[in-house]
């Protein structure tokens, strides 16, 4: 059932999560006062000085603003220099046959789950036509049930990757476009016991907490962050970042952001939206 990228059991996995990078079909365009074609390099610039033997990078949603082919392409240009397999999920600004399309690389999966050693990685499509917020509707529902099944069989723990936070933001403008049925989610991976992680982009700042024993994170984007408290739309002055997670063979997760350090953009904070 699921993709197999990597066979060894017994070691740390490294994995790289790279998550809301809004690419646009033209490279120059700037996007509140930033342009996210040249942080995403920035990022990828900046995994590559501090990663080594990446077991596959996560690449969570809203890859582009405009859902173009270009756009898509775009995005691989700019991972290029990071020689590891790559798994992706559609986010709210996605569109997945258009994602399908740039799909001619081998080293990139728009799959449900793969195996690599120890764990299953499940990737969740959140996203519906037209709407900011997320559903899992009853088909990934269904399959993630199967997944979870199947991954407890092998004795493998599971990570699971989704677009939308099922976690609450204090932010009420971003809560209205939170994934709507976490309870759903959770009323399945509450019974596995296989299930250790929950990773999601989509809120532009970095998130952590456990709930029932799974760690639940959210990243920051690589381009503009929100601000996590105020009430409007508000972009926040962090620089972009991405977060890695090491995934041991006892079940343990390990994980930091990392943001760029030591470079000043130009972000637009006057801005009313994104
Ligand atoms: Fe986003
Ligand atoms: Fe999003």
């Amino acid at each position: 059932m699921a993709e197999v990228l990597e066979k060894n059991n017994n070691q740390s996995l490294r994995l790289v999560q790279i998550t809301d990078s809004h690419l646009f079909a033209d490279r120059s365009t700037i996007f509140d006062g930033l342009n996210t074609f040249e942080t995403l390099k920035d990022i990828v610039a900046l995994v590559a000085a501090q990663q080594q033997n990446i077991g596959c990078i996560l690449c969570t949603g809203d890859l582009t603003q405009d859902s173009s082919v270009e756009a898509y392409h775009h995005f691989i240009d700019a991972l290029s220099p990071l020689e590891a397999p790559q798994l992706w999920i559609p986010g709210n600004h996605d569109i997945r046959s258009q994602m399908q399309q740039v799909l001619d690389q081998n080293s990139i999966h728009l799959c449900r789950s793969a195996q690599l050693g120890d764990w299953r990685i499940i990737m969740l499509n959140s996203s519906v036509e037209g709407q900011v917020y997320g559903l899992l509707d009853q088909k990934e529902l269904a399959d993630l049930d199967l997944e979870l099944a199947d991954s407890e069989r092998s004795n493998s723990h599971v990570l699971i990757c989704v677009h939308h936070n099922c976690l609450p933001v204090e932010a009420a403008w971003l809560q209205q476009h939170s994934l709507k049925n976490s309870d759903e989610l959770f009323e399945i991976t509450d019974r596995y016991s296989y299930v250790k992680g929950i990773l999601y982009g989509h809120i532009h700042q970095e998130f952590e907490a456990i709930r029932n024993g799974v760690r639940i994170m959210g990243t920051p984007s690589t381009c503009i962050q929100f601000h996590p408290t105020n009430n409007e739309f508000t972009i926040d002055n962090e620089n972009p970042g991405y977060r890695w997670l090491d995934l041991e063979p006892d079940g343990t997760i390990n994980s930091r952001v990392e943001r760029i350090q030591d470079k000043a953009y130009n972000i637009d904070f006057d801005s009313t939206g994104y």
